[in-house]
């Protein structure tokens, strides 16, 4: 069994498939997951950093010309000879760590969400579907011989149909689409969000940007954790990433245990997660290694990044 104190956060650096069975039942009231999406190739990201030089290769406002220099490469595979296996494992683990009034978010692409959907079906039961989310977002290039794909799926699955949290006061109200057709007071209110979600990606020049291949918007956390959990509630993401999960549970009071098999995500997590309470150990609950040199300081990891993949 891995003890992890809850008065901490924690990042553990392995293999979900090793850490997961070894805490407890019933532990986590939310889990959000976003596992690789079996595109077939390396997500692979290099960020970049640009500065004035009459000699660069760029040219920004009013003909100024600026050098590019390579920072940081972050990556990590994302091809499966069985994925729907892989997920299985996991997911089955995941359905034993919620807590019974508790809920699943599985993020997927389009290519892989209906077979999902299918293998949660198999292990939650059908009745424990809740929604089919559609985050929609317009980014990117535009393919001429199809519809051009521009959203993800999240799927949600309770652990008990009958008896669940979901607290619709605490989700953000957005903007009517037509104000003038509902009256004053519901237009300064706002609205409920439907299942379908329309966000932007995490923009290049935002201060929010890690430079993480596949990072996800906190925007996208922060709606899920406000309906799905309550402050001081422990948040499950075993497939972590840049810590977007543990970013947002910070902010709005929740605590956190991420799990991630990169280095490169840890690397990431320190950097992005406000230290004072996260403990950092191994799938076999021993203490990382503190990171040579100061970690914070690298300016190529935040900020403007670009793909390569
Ligand atoms: C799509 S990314 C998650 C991005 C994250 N939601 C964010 O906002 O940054 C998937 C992550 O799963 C990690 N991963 C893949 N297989 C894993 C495994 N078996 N155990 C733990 N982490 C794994 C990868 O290293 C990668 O960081």
């Amino acid at each position: 069994m891995l003890e992890l104190d809850r008065d901490l956060d924690w990042v553990v650096h392995g293999d979900n498939a090793d850490v997961l069975p070894k805490l407890p039942d019933a532990s986590f009231p939310l889990i959000y997951i976003d596992p690789p999406f079996n595109s077939g190739r390396e997500q692979r990201r290099t960020s970049i950093s640009v500065a004035r030089d009459d000699a660069g290769d760029r040219i920004g406002f009013g003909g100024r010309r600026y050098a590019t220099e390579l920072g940081n490469s972050t990556a990590f595979a994302d091809k499966f000879d069985d994925y729907l296996s892989f997920i299985a494992e996991r997911v089955e683990q995941a359905h034993r760590l919620l807590t019974p009034q508790g809920t699943i978010y599985f993020h997927i692409d389009y290519r892989e969400a209906h077979y999902c959907k299918i293998l949660f079906d198999e292990i939650f039961g059908r009745e424990c579907f809740l929604n089919e989310i559609i985050w929609a977002y317009d980014y990117g290039g535009r393919s001429k011989r199809r519809w051009p794909a521009k959203h993800d799926t999240i799927l949600v699955y309770v652990r008990d149909p009958a008896s669940y949290f979901f607290d619709q006061d605490a989700i953000e109200r957005i903007p009517y689409m037509a104000p003038g057709l509902v009256g004053k007071e519901k237009a300064a209110r706002g609205k409920l969000p439907t299942d379908v979600w329309w966000h932007t990606i995490v923009p290049t020049n935002s201060s929010e940007r890690t430079g993480y291949a596949t990072q996800k918007p906190e925007g996208i956390l922060r709606r899920i954790l406000c309906a799905s959990s309550r402050p001081g509630d422990r948040v499950l993401d075993f497939f972590a990433g840049s810590g977007t999960t543990g970013a947002v549970a910070q902010q709005l009071g929740r605590r956190f245990v991420l799990v991630d098999d990169n280095p490169e995500a840890i690397n990431v997590m320190r950097q992005r997660l406000a230290a004072s309470s996260v403990a950092w150990v191994d799938a076999m609950g021993a203490s990382l290694p503190e990171p040579e040199g100061d970690a914070s300081a690298d300016p190529t990891l935040f900020g403007t990044s670009q793909a390569t993949a």
